[in-house]
């Protein structure tokens, strides 16, 4: 299962990628915005760093517009995934997309209806939230489990990516259900590694060998 970090946030990246669990990065409008840059040259900008594939979200919701900032987006690194809202236009753009070989993620997907549309445009990811899901009292790993046994069943190509992630079971129940990806904010990951006994059984070999005095070599 590949992990991306969910953050704009270049110092995240960095530390993500120094820890060597970072296999790409999701952006969108709201965390862009967080930093208080400009919106391509931060898409760029976090492209160069990256080694995989950096998503870079449309800012227009209508065909035209749609394709032309696709096209833009897409012409800044090759590792750049264009970033599509999960509208008729979204998905009539994903189509002329993957036609001319440039890899999309339709994001802001909360149905496995909507994830069936996406498959069948030929997207190559679909970002199901399921964070903002379980906000509203609904299940967000139910709809990963709906279309993953979607996709199987058909054997689309189209990767599910989970998104709107919150919390560490969010990932383990991702990868229990054989999602492909799940993009992290940086605090999530960082959870992934924490666990007390880790820490109390650390310090008491430490502690154990300190006790005898002697050195690592000694
Ligand atoms: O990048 C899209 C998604 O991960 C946003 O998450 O926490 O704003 O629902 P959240």
């Amino acid at each position: 299962m590949k992990f991306f970090l969910d953050t704009a946030d270049i110092g995240e990246i960095e530390k993500g990628l120094a820890l060597g669990m970072v296999d790409g990065v999701t952006t969108n409008p709201t965390l862009i915005a967080r930093q208080g840059k400009s919106y391509l040259p931060t898409v760029r900008e976090i492209a160069q760093l990256v080694p995989g594939p950096v998503s870079g979200e449309v800012l227009s919701t209508e065909l035209d517009p749609m394709l032309d900032e696709a096209h833009r987006l897409a012409e800044l690194a090759d590792n750049v995934v264009v970033k599509l809202p999960l509208t008729p236009p979204g998905l009539q753009a994903a189509r002329t997309l993957t036609e001319e070989g440039i890899r999309t993620n339709v994001t802001l997907c909360f149905s496995p209806a909507q994830a069936l549309l996406a498959a069948k445009a030929g997207a190559t990811y679909i970002s199901p939230f399921v964070g903002r899901l379980d906000d509203i009292s609904e299940e967000g790993m139910a709809l990963i489990e709906q279309i993953v046994t979607i996709y199987e069943q058909y054997s689309f190509e189209t990767q599910v990516l989970v998104a709107s992630v919150r919390h560490p079971m969010h990932v383990v129940d991702s990868a229990l259900l054989g999602a492909d990806v799940v993009t992290l904010p940086f605090k999530v990951l960082d959870k992934l590694y924490a666990h007390p006994l880790t820490d109390k059984g650390l310090a008491g070999f430490l502690a154990d060998w300190k006790k005898t005095g002697r050195s690592f070599d000694d």
